[in-house]
C-alpha cells in the first residue's frame, strides 16, 4: 500500500457508510486529510467516523441524500463550515441495479437509479466545484462501474447511470482542468461491500460464480478500489484527466 500525503487537506466522500466509500474515507484520513463522511445512513456514517477516530484520524459525519440538490449543497456547506474549505471529493453513493429487464422495470425503479447514481454525481460536482475552486484547485473522483463500460441484462437503470457518470466526468474534466481541478472516474469490478454482501447473502456458491466472471479469479476487497481512488486524487496522477479507470480484475477486457 502506497502512503499518500493529504496533510492539511479536506475531503468529502459520499456513500462513506458503505464498503468502498468507507475504505476511501479511512485511507484519506490515514493519509492526513480531514474527511467528511456523507451518507443517507447517518448511523453507519457515524461508525465510519469512529473507525477513523480509532485510527487517529479526523472525520465528521453528515447525512446527505445525493438525489436532492439542496441536500448535497448542505453537505458542501457543512464541510466548509467544519473544516474551512474543500480540496477533494469522491462522489460514490450508489444503490443496487433494478433486477428487471426494461419492459418489466417500474418507472420509479428507473428514476431512483438515475437520481441517486447520475444526478447524485451531477449535484456532487455542481456544489463541490465552487468550493474547490475557492481553494485554487483539487481533484474529484466519481464512482462509475464495470457497468459503465459494458451492458448488464436486468440492470438498465444502473448501467445507464454508470455510463452517464463517465460522460459527465469527461465533460467536467474538460470544463475545469484549466482551473486546476482534475476529475476522473473509477470503474470497479465486483468488490466486497454492504451492497455486494446483501446481493450474495453469504453464499459461497454465489461468490464463486461472480468471482469466476473476473479473469483474476476472485472479487476485490473494498480497499483495492480505495487504493485506486487515492491514487487518482493524489499528485501521483497529476497528468490523468477525464479517465474512466477500470479496477476490475479484468472483468471488462
Ligand atoms: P454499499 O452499499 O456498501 O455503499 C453504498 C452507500 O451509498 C451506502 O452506505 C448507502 O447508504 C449510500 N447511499 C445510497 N443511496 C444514497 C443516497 N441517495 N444518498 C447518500 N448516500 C446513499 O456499496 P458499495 O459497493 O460500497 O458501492 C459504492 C459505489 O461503488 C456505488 O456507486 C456502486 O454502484 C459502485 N460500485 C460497486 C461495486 C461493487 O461490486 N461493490 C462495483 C462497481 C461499482
Amino acid at each position: 500500500m502506497i502512503h499518500y500525503d493529504f496533510d492539511g487537506k479536506v475531503a468529502v466522500v459520499t456513500g462513506a457508510a458503505g464498503g468502498i466509500g468507507r475504505a476511501t474515507a479511512r485511507r484519506l484520513a490515514a493519509a492526513g486529510a480531514r474527511v467528511v463522511v456523507a451518507d443517507l445512513d447517518l448511523d453507519q456514517a457515524e461508525e465510519t467516523v469512529k473507525l477513523i477516530a480509532g485510527d487517529g484520524g479526523d472525520a465528521a459525519a453528515v447525512r446527505v441524500d445525493v438525489a436532492e440538490s439542496a441536500s448535497v449543497k448542505a453537505m458542501v456547506d457543512f464541510t466548509v463550515r467544519r473544516y474551512g474549505g474543500l480540496d477533494y471529493a469522491h462522489n460514490n453513493a450508489g444503490i443496487v441495479g433494478a433486477g428487471a429487464n426494461i419492459a418489466d422495470m417500474p418507472d420509479e425503479v428507473w428514476e431512483r437509479g438515475i437520481a441517486v447514481m447520475l444526478s447524485g454525481v451531477f449535484y456532487g460536482m455542481k456544489h463541490e466545484i465552487p468550493a474547490i475552486l475557492a481553494r485554487g484547485g483539487g481533484a474529484i473522483v466519481n464512482t462509475s462501474s464495470g457497468a459503465g463500460l459494458i451492458g448488464f441484462p436486468g440492470m438498465g437503470n444502473y448501467v445507464a447511470a454508470k455510463h452517464g457518470v463517465i460522460g459527465l466526468t469527461r465533460t467536467a474534466a474538460l470544463e475545469y482542468i484549466t482551473q486546476g481541478i482534475r476529475i476522473n472516474a473509477i470503474c470497479p469490478g465486483t468488490a466486497r461491500s454492504r451492497m455486494v454482501d446483501d446481493w450474495m447473502r453469504g453464499s459461497a456458491e454465489a461468490e464463486a460464480q461472480v468471482a469466476a466472471l473476473h479473469p483474476i479469479g476472485r472479487i476485490a476487497e473494498a480497499d483495492e478500489i480505495a487504493e485506486a481512488v487515492l491514487w487518482l486524487l493524489s499528485g501521483a496522477a497529476s497528468f490523468v484527466v477525464g479517465a474512466a479507470l477500470p479496477v476490475d480484475g479484468g472483468y471488462t477486457i
